[in-house]
């Protein structure tokens, strides 16, 4: 008898955590009680059989915290697990490594896919507008509860492990995460910033902190989700010339961004 499921998800701007609550409401509507949590939260309780893994895709693999979390995630023992990775436009081959990485790790993965959703890689093109941002979402809220709905359609939940992993997105993939350690030093906070603190209590890793005069220092363990730089109140932060003058995205947009989590 199927007893419940955790969803562990990690986000850089709302995405990611609004389709695992989309994941976890269609579910719940069908009797099947979901916890979701934070990847960066403890792991101290028993996982239940049942397994999901949400994340935003960087440089064509999965964020770093997620390789974390798979070594600390206790072994499968046969527990069924799925991934769902979003992206802007190109996933490479990012589900599948994870998938990867929980069938080594003794977990029976029934889905390694991913979902489109709204870019907050403002280093590249500037956001959307909000009423295609809402566009977007809305399919990619619909299509992580058609495939989450289907693991548990006896008729059509095969197993299956997405695309197979390429050596390029591979290689891309190290490269960011090579890179990564050398991004605190992109960030700078512009005249706008007023010192107000919110880059400091948003970091979801807590790698920001203020100075004695009142402006944000980036430190270590950046995993440069962008979380910062694209929900300042002021527009404040800029991460090298690529962000200058670009539309911000948020999923929060219009929310209060000190209770986001
Ligand atoms: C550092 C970084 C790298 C990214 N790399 C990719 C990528 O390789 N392919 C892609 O399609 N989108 C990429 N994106 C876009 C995000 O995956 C996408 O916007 C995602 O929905 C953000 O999720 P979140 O709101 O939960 O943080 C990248 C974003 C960031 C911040
Ligand atoms: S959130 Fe923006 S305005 Fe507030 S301290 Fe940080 S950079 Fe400055
Ligand atoms: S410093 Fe900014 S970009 Fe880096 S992890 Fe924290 S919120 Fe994300």
């Amino acid at each position: 008898m199927f007893k419940g499921a955790q969803f562990f998800y990690f986000t850089g701007t709302g995405n990611t955590l609004a389709l695992a609550k989309a994941a976890a409401e269609s579910l719940e509507q069908q009797g099947i009680t979901v916890e979701v949590s934070n990847v960066l939260s403890s792991l101290e309780t028993e996982i239940p059989e049942f397994v999901g893994v949400f994340f935003p895709v960087y440089g064509y693999g999965a964020p770093r915290v997620i390789n974390r979390f798979l070594k600390r995630l206790q072994a499968g023992e046969g527990r069924k697990a799925f991934v769902v990775a979003n992206a802007a436009d190109n996933p490479g081959t990012a589900a599948t490594d994870v998938g990867l990485a929980l069938q080594q790790n003794g977990y029976k993965v029934m889905l390694a896919d991913w979902v489109r959703m709204p870019s907050n890689y403002i280093l590249g093109r500037p956001a959307i507008e909000d009423d295609k941002a809402a566009e977007v979402v809305a399919a990619g809220e619909g299509k992580v509860k058609q495939l989450v709905t289907a693991l548990f359609n006896p008729d059509l939940a095969e197993p299956s492990l997405g695309s197979p992993s390429n050596p390029f997105y591979r290689f891309a993939y190290w490269v960011f995460l090579k890179s990564l350690k050398y991004a605190p030093r992109f960030y700078k906070s512009t005249a706008k910033c007023n010192g107000c603190g919110a880059c400091v209590e948003m970091c979801p890793i807590g790698s920001v902190t203020l100075s004695s005069t009142e402006r944000p220092v980036w430190g270590r363990g950046c995993e440069h989700c962008l979380r910062c730089l694209n929900l300042c109140p002021q527009a404040a932060i800029e991460c090298t010339v690529f962000t200058k003058g670009k539309r911000r995205y948020t999923y929060w947009q219009g929310r209060n961004i000190k209770s986001i989590e």
